[in-house]
């Protein structure tokens, strides 16, 4: 079968984009990310302040740990514009960071953001994509779906995200939707304030985990997503992309530790 090849498969011309936690770090990268590539971007965030100053074609509020306030302000978006044609579902938020900071109240609302939330804000949209037969989302998951860094109820919530994915994948393949996973690695953003301020130099201690020797950016996390969204990854569903630095590639500190310490 031959097939044209399109002159810039990476571009995303003239289709609308959805972003959740679109005034987050990573939020803005994609939010230019998107708009470079020629999208139309809708954010949304559950304040609209966060999203002043983006260049944003309109925009969206609600918490996401509230599953029905997101079902219906998703719902409502529906039932007032054209089905997007890519949801990026970013939005996240973590504070327990280990089982001694963990109890129901946080483990509750940690997956209610995380998992329930983003079923909330997606479902609506993968129905409506499943009727029109097109749609892409790509979920914002984490390395601490894929081994465990911490923050147990974040880390069970973004690993099931990428269980949500590939069902995704499975189920509505046929109606024309695909759906990806990115996990980055650490990204010194707003989500790493509160750890920095417990511990100014956390970095540091951070980065010989990492074999590139320093943390991913935001720019290289939106960059993986708009590949995900756009029509070179159009024969790609149910992928899990690490965007990590390689911390997920094997464990470094045990190479220089204990096979050739110092
Ligand atoms: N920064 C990292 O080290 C890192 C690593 C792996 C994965 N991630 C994931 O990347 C995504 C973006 O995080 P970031 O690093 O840009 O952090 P950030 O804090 O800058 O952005 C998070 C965004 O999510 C929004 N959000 C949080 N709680 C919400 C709620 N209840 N309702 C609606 N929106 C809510 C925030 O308002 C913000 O816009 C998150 O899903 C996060 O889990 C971050």
């Amino acid at each position: 079968m031959t097939q044209d090849l399109s002159p810039d498969p990476f571009r995303l011309d003239g289709q609308t984009v959805l972003i959740t936690g679109a005034g987050g770090a990573i939020g803005q990268a994609l939010v230019k990310a998107f708009v470079a590539a020629g999208a139309r971007v809708i954010g949304a965030d559950r304040d609209a302040n966060q999203m002043a100053g983006l260049p944003l074609a309109d925009t969206l509020v609600f918490d996401q740990g509230d599953t029905g306030a997101t079902r219906a302000a998703a719902a409502d978006y529906l039932a007032r514009h054209h089905v997007p044609d890519v949801v990026i579902a970013n939005a996240g938020f973590t504070r327990a960071e280990h089982f001694g900071e963990l109890d129901t109240t946080s483990w509750d609302r940690e997956v209610a953001i995380n998992l329930s939330g983003v079923y909330a804000a997606t479902d609506p949209f993968i129905a409506a994509m499943a009727k029109r037969g097109q749609g892409s989302l790509v979920f914002i998951s984490s390395v601490n779906g894929l081994m465990h860094f911490g923050n147990p109820a974040y880390s069970a919530a973004k690993a099931g995200l990428i269980a949500y994915a590939k069902a995704i994948a499975v189920e509505r393949g046929r109606d024309g939707v695909r759906a990806n996973v990115v996990c980055p690695g650490s990204v010194r953003t707003p989500a790493w304030d509160h750890r920095l301020a417990a511990n100014p130099n956390v970095l540091d201690v951070v980065l010989p985990h990492y074999p590139l020797g320093r943390l991913v950016t935001p720019v290289e996390v939106a960059n993986a997503v708009r590949y995900l969204a756009s029509p070179a990854a159009a024969g790609v569903t149910g992928a899990v992309l690490a965007v990590d630095a390689g911390l997920t590639a094997g464990n470094l500190r045990f190479v220089d530790e204990v096979l050739r310490p110092t």
